[in-house]
């Protein structure tokens, strides 16, 4: 087999970060991430309202199962990017828009990782199993605890509002980089889209 060419600007893409690129890793944990998250986002907000039928039990297992998965996958994310460089913002860029696009990085894996610690925290303090699909990875805890259920619940409910706005933040920064600033940050997170002329 001949080696990988990880050289910048060769077209061939290493499964690990440099300081011009982000790996096929971290690409692939960015959209299974961005996918999941905005599926949870929208039947999160939709689940409550459905009628009360075996229907609506399968979405809230989906809906805790998937949260689960996002938080395990965050962590596996975070090890990975800490093992390693990633790609510079453009040199160009003004200092505070750095400084912003690093607090708003920070800001959304905090949140992923709250999101999921406080659902479960939730499911728990209502007295519900945890589950993974059809495993049950804890039993319920036997009775209520109205306290935790409030806290851990309006936590849920908030960091889900917080991260709305990030991510629309964020994904408007990732398009204003491409048509407006007409540099390579999006093209290097999502390759299939043609750098900008
Ligand atoms: C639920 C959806 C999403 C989540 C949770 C998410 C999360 C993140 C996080 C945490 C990073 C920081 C990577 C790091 O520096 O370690 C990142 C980078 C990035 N994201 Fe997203 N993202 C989402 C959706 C999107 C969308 C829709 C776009 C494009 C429109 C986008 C474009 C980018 C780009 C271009 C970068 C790389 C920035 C750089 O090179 O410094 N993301 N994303």
């Amino acid at each position: 087999m001949p080696p990988i060419d990880a050289t910048p600007g060769t077209g061939t893409m290493p499964y690990r970060n440099t300081r011009e690129h982000w790996g096929h890793v971290s690409i692939a944990l960015h959209w299974l991430t961005a996918v999941l998250v905005l599926g949870l986002l929208l039947v999160g907000f939709l689940m409550e309202s459905l009628p009360n039928t075996p229907f609506k039990r399968e979405v809230y297992v989906w809906h805790k199962s998937f949260g689960l998965i996002v938080g395990a996958l965050t962590l596996l994310r975070i090890g990975w990017r800490l093992a390693q460089p990633s790609p510079r913002l453009p040199a160009e860029m003004a200092r505070w828009k750095r400084y912003a696009a690093r607090a708003g990085h920070a800001g959304l894996y905090l949140l992923l990782l709250l999101m999921p610690v406080s659902g479960a925290l939730y499911n728990y303090a209502s007295n519900f199993r945890t589950p993974l699909f059809d495993l049950v990875l804890l039993e319920r805890a036997g009775s209520i605890d109205r306290e935790l259920r409030a806290v851990a619940g309006a936590i849920h409910e908030w960091a889900a509002w917080a991260l709305v706005a990030l991510l629309l933040a964020h994904a408007a920064a990732a398009l204003s980089h491409h048509y407006r600033w007409k540099d390579r940050v999006l093209h290097r997170m999502a390759p299939w889209i043609k750098p900008p002329t």
